[in-house]
């Protein structure tokens, strides 16, 4: 089989993209803002409510185990509300990233298909595999196709590898935050 240069190119082209993202946020929020130490205490702090969750979980009746979860989770509220402004703006980066490395993958392949498939895919798949190609030979793959589904990967295992990603327990808080807002109002 033929080596798919051309595929191998938008995958690369991808995970410098990747690469460049990672690097950005690392020096614009890691080391600048201590985001990196706020997601640390996100987790420490989204850690003991979980604990003090399954505690009052044993013991239902306990007044003073339902404070403490109450109280852990104001904590935990006010503490989130001053991340998201970080969590916006690296929301933002990393559109900007995947609008600025479709427009570089466009620019250098434009249009022209870079690996056939041995059968056309299901016509829902077409959308994807066939992005930003003419003609309707649907063997035909995109380097969009290659390079938006490589990107959300290497991305996810850079944030790992760098550890700059917050921690599952950090995610879970930085996105539920307004979940716990409304329980404990
Ligand atoms: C409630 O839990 C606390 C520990 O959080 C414990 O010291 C106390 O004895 C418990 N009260 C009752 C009534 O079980
Ligand atoms: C890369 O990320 C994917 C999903 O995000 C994960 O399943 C995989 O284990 C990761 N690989 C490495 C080497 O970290």
């Amino acid at each position: 089989m033929a080596v798919p240069w051309l595929a191998l190119q938008a995958v690369a082209i991808s995970a410098v993209v990747a690469c460049a993202f990672e690097a950005l946020v690392w020096l614009l929020f890691y080391r600048n803002t201590g985001y990196g130490r706020d997601l640390e205490q996100l987790d420490r702090l989204g850690k003991r409510l979980d604990a003090a969750v399954a505690e009052l979980a044993a013991d239902p009746n306990n007044n003073s185990k339902k404070k403490t979860q109450q109280r852990l989770e104001r904590e935990l509220r006010a503490f989130s509300l001053t991340l998201q402004g970080n969590k916006f703006k690296i929301g933002l980066l990393t559109a900007a990233s995947m609008i600025g490395g479709m427009w570089l993958i466009n620019k250098r392949f434009r249009g022209t298909p870079v690996a056939k498939m041995p059968f056309a895919p299901p016509g829902f798949f077409t959308g994807l595999t066939h992005m930003g190609l003419p003609g309707d030979d649907m063997t035909d793959v995109s380097a969009a196709f290659f390079y938006a589904t490589t990107g959300p990967w290497f991305r996810a295992n850079l944030s790992k590898l760098t550890g700059t990603g917050p921690s599952r327990t950090a995610t879970k808080y930085l996105n539920t935050a307004l979940a716990v807002d409304k329980k404990s109002a």
